[in-house]
C-alpha cells in the first residue's frame, strides 16, 4: 500500500515523478489554498501534507488538519508561514528543508549584489531597446564591488555562504548577530552584537535573517539612514524585514545607490513602485529556483515524510 500524500503546489518535475511512483497522491501541479488542501486531505485520507511558503498555516488552520495527517512537511527553509506552537500543541510533526538551498540562495544574493553595483537591469534594458548609441566614458557608470565592505544581517548557513563568495571579491565582511560565532565559522568577519552599530560601516548590506516578530521592518527609515549615503542594499531573505516605503524613499533620495531584491512584503502582488525605479534589480522570489536545489528540496521533504510515516523521528523537525 502506498502512503497517501497531498502536495499543495507545483513541484519540480523529477520530484513529481518520484511522488507519482511512490505515493498515492492526487497531484495536479496547481497552487492550492489552505481550504483546498484541507478538503483534499480529508477526501483523500492523507497521511502527509507537502506544503510551501505560499500559504500561511495559522493555528486555526492547523487545528483543522485531520488526525490521519501525520506530518506537515514544508518545501522551504523558512518556517514563519507555519504556526509552530499550534503544531506542537497537537503533536503534529512539522519539517523544513534546511541546507539544500544554501548555495543557490547565496549565488542569487551575489547576483542581486553585482547587478545593483553594476546597473545590470539598466544595461539589459538598453540592449533590448536596440542600443545603437555608444556611451561616453562618463556615462552609465556603476560602482566597483571589488574591495567594498559587506555587512550581513545573520551569519547563519546562507549568510556564511554569501560571505564566502564575497571574500572572492576582496570584500571585508561584517556581520550582526545576537551571538558571536566561533572563529572557524566567522572566518575573519567582524562581529557586531548591535545591528545598528554595524550599519554606518557597510558599503553594502545583505539581509540573511529569518522573518518573524524579531526582524519585522528591521530596515526602516531610521535604519536606512544609518547606512552611509550611497550604500547598496540586498534582500534575498524575507520582505517582512523591510519597510518598503522607506526603501523606496531611500532609493529615490540617493541614500541608497541601488538595491537588489528577491523578496517582497506581498508576493506575488509586490509593490509596483519598485518597477518604476531604475536603480533596483528585481527577482520574483527565486533564491532556490535551480533544478538541482528544487529537486533537493523536494527529496528532502519526501525523506522527512518517509521517516515519519515509517514511525521514525523527522530528519528536520521545526519543533522538538
Ligand atoms: C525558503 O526556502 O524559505 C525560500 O525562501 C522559498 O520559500
Amino acid at each position: 500500500m502506498k502512503h497517501r500524500l497531498i502536495v499543495s503546489r507545483q513541484i519540480a518535475p523529477d520530484v513529481a515523478a518520484t511522488i507519482a511512483a511512490q505515493y498515492d497522491c492526487p497531484y495536479e501541479g496547481k497552487e492550492m489554498t489552505a481550504e483546498e488542501v484541507l478538503a483534499a486531505a480529508a477526501a483523500h485520507k492523507a497521511e502527509a501534507l507537502m506544503i510551501t511558503s505560499h500559504v500561511r498555516w495559522t493555528g486555526e488552520l492547523i487545528a483543522r488538519i485531520p488526525d490521519h495527517v501525520k506530518i506537515l512537511a514544508t518545501c522551504s527553509v523558512g518556517t514563519e508561514h507555519i504556526d509552530i506552537p499550534a503544531c506542537k500543541a497537537r503533536g503534529l510533526p512539522a519539517t523544513n528543508t534546511p541546507d539544500v538551498l544554501t548555495e543557490c540562495t547565496a549565488d542569487l544574493a551575489l547576483m542581486l549584489m553585482l547587478n545593483a553595483f553594476r546597473r545590470g537591469h539598466e544595461y539589459d534594458a538598453i540592449m533590448r531597446a536596440g542600443w545603437r548609441r555608444g556611451y561616453g566614458l562618463g556615462e552609465m557608470m556603476g560602482l566597483r564591488m571589488w574591495g567594498k565592505t559587506l555587512g550581513i544581517l545573520g551569519l547563519g548557513r546562507i549568510g556564511r555562504a554569501v560571505a564566502q563568495r564575497a571574500r572572492g571579491f576582496g570584500m571585508k565582511i561584517l556581520y550582526a548577530a545576537p551571538r558571536r560565532l566561533p572563529p572557524e565559522l566567522e572566518q575573519g568577519a567582524t562581529w557586531y552584537q548591535d545591528f545598528r552599530a554595524m550599519l554606518p560601516h557597510c558599503d553594502v548590506l545583505s539581509l540573511h535573517a529569518p522573518g518573524g516578530p524579531a526582524t519585522a521592518d528591521i530596515m526602516n527609515a531610521e535604519t536606512f539612514a544609518l547606512l552611509p549615503r550611497g550604500a547598496v542594499f540586498v534582500n534575498a531573505a524575507r520582505g517582512a524585514l523591510v519597510d518598503e516605503t522607506a526603501l523606496i524613499d531611500a532609493l529615490k533620495s540617493g541614500q541608497l545607490y541601488a538595491a537588489g531584491l528577491d523578496v517582497f512584503k506581498n508576493e506575488p502582488e509586490f509593490d509596483l513602485r519598485f518597477a518604476e525605479l531604475p536603480n533596483v534589480f528585481l527577482c520574483p522570489h527565486m533564491g532556490s529556483a535551480t533544478v538541482e536545489t528544487r529537486n533537493a528540496m523536494g527529496y528532502r521533504a519526501l525523506d522527512n515524510i518517509a521517516a515519519v510515516l515509517a514511525g521514525k523521528p523527522p530528519i528536520d523537525p521545526i519543533w522538538t
